[in-house]
């Protein structure tokens, strides 16, 4: 790990800790690839998708205006968990969303085939030594490195996918004793089944989605039928997806369950490209502005060879995770889909999902465009709300030593799920009265928004504590003075600062520092 580097060990111990992130079935030994969050990770992910529905849907691009220079316009749908199967069929996933894998005879574990990667001597051939295979960023990492410079001394790395299958036979798998062990690559379909009704039976078969933006496309027609939207608009979609990853890892980075925050923006073909840019610049800053800015978030647009055949563009909102660093994973896709989707349910569902656009066509006798029958093109942002929350965790800790707490969360107040705590800075002589009736007042001000905290026991420095580390901005502590003049301390997070403010300013104050 580089120096000042932050340690995913100690910020998982945080999120257990003051209660964010918790191992799922955690009395039953835990169950992989799935995470529970507990009541402040539970409240800040509701922030977060609040903040995205806000900005996304009830005032889209923050009331700005869209390439055709009109205000952007959205509408929401929820869509279910369980599709009817044949939209799996028509989406692709059912006969394509597979991942390739490798598995060890030996170990008897699985690894996708792109996350393998192999130690070879840096000049030269292996002799009858073997290649030594490793996950990156896993101990298997190190351990085979130390193996591999025994062997060769200087050593390079190369993906097991640019490998001959004929050499796996010298390949040493990740936790393997024996040479040879890995299989040849196999496809392995990441969608999760399930059966609907009692009998089980194979016709009963059905699927987990494995993301929200297919119930947008599969109720467009509806949509476009029942409401007055006009294109260009966008249709937003939020929930829960199922994934069986092979190798869920990095915490709920790579999860089996996660939640997802899409948007199909439907437009003109011909205006697709100009709105492709327009939300792929709009998203980038939106994720700066609840807290994510700097040289850790970066908008990488994908190589020509990285897109799929329908698509005329493609970026990634990539946040450098202390896992990924030096490098970049993923938080959000922003994808021009063309028409692929709604020309596969159409053909699929036989039902027309033509749009009618009466604004465009010839010009009749009349000087009326005669209208125009057309597929909208399709720009998909479409984000990740676990791999979110993780990011602000990520970038918001901070260590510093000074402090009561040697480690806090900077979150952004909008987002963080504590907005202020009360203390009475002892528990007699009147205090606790005091700051009682302040929480209260308080918590019927903002609890639309967040909690307010109230504590009062412990040192006034470990109940600061406490709150640093659950990523709260300000506490509002009631001391002796109160009770002479109705003044309150307030301490801000971030400087550890305390001014001095009257009683009955604490709710403005918020007011203004939390911008609501
Ligand atoms: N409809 C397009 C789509 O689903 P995606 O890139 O596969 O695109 C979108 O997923 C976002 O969903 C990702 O950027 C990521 O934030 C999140 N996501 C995908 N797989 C995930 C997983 N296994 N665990 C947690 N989040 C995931």
């Amino acid at each position: 790990m580089a120096e000042g580097a932050k340690s995913m060990d100690a910020i998982m111990a945080l999120c257990k800790r003051r209660g964010f992130i918790y191992q799922a079935s955690e009395i039953y030994g835990g169950i992989n690839g799935f995470w529970d969050y507990g009541p402040l990770g539970a409240q800040l992910k509701k922030n977060l998708r609040e903040a995205w529905w806000q900005d996304m849907i009830m005032n889209p691009c923050w009331g700005r205006k869209g390439p055709n220079g009109q205000r952007v316009r959205c509408v929401p749908v929820e869509t279910r968990i369980v599709q009817h199967p044949k939209v799996w069929e028509a989406s692709g996933h059912v006969g394509g969303f597979n991942d390739p894998m490798v598995d060890c005879k030996e170990t008897k574990q699985r690894y996708r085939y792109d996350h393998v990667s192999v130690y070879v001597p840096s000049s030269g051939d292996a002799g009858d030594k073997p290649f030594f295979a490793f996950m990156k960023d896993s101990p298997s990492e190190t351990k085979q490195l130390k193996k591999a410079e025994k062997a060769f001394g200087q050593v390079r790395t190369v993906p097991l996918t640019s490998m001959p299958v004929t050499d796996f036979a010298k390949v040493l798998a990740p936790d393997a004793e024996k040479v040879g062990s890995l299989t040849e690559p196999r496809q392995f379909n990441l969608m999760f089944k399930t059966y609907i009704g009692a009998t089980a039976s194979e016709d009963d078969k059905a699927y987990l989605r494995p993301e929200t933006a297919q119930g947008i496309f599969v109720q467009f027609k509806n949509v476009v039928d029942t409401t007055r939207v006009k294109i260009p608009f966008g249709i937003g979609n939020t929930g829960t997806s199922f994934r069986n990853e092979v190798t869920p890892r990095n915490f709920t980075f790579r999860s089996r369950e996660f939640d997802q925050a899409e948007l199909e923006f439907f437009c003109h073909p011909s205006e697709s490209v100009e709105w492709y840019k327009f939300w792929r610049d709009f998203r980038m800053e939106w994720w700066k502005s609840i807290g994510l800015a700097g040289e850790n978030l970066i908008l990488r647009e994908h190589e020509k060879d990285e897109l799929s055949h329908y698509s005329q563009g493609t970026s990634d909102v990539e946040y450098r995770f202390p896992f990924t660093a030096p490098g970049f994973g993923e938080l959000e896709g922003i994808a021009h889909r063309g028409d692929y989707d709604l020309k596969q349910h159409q053909e699929h569902s036989k039902t027309k999902l033509q749009y009618f656009d009466a604004t465009r066509g010839e010009l009749a006798p009349n000087g009326q465009p005669k209208g125009e029958w057309y597929l909208p093109h399709c720009i998909e942002p479409a984000a990740g709300l676990d791999r979110g929350v993780l990011a602000l965790i990520c970038e918001g800790y901070t260590k510093d030593e000074t402090r009561p707490s040697p480690e806090f969360l900077k979150l952004h107040p909008r987002l963080s799920p504590i907005k202020a705590a009360v203390f009475p800075l002892v528990a007699k002589d009147g205090m606790p009265e005091v700051a009682e009736k302040l929480h209260a007042e308080l918590t019927e001000k903002f609890w639309r928004v967040g909690m307010i905290d109230f504590d009062e026991k412990q040192s006034i420095g470990k109940r600061y504590a406490r709150m640093d580390e659950a990523g709260t901005p300000f506490c509002f502590t009631i001391d002796g003075q109160t009770l002479q003049d109705q003044t309150v301390t307030v301490r801000d997070r971030d400087t550890g600062k305390q001014d001095r403010i009257g009683i009955d300013k604490a709710g403005q104050f918020l007011v203004d520092r939390l911008g609501v």
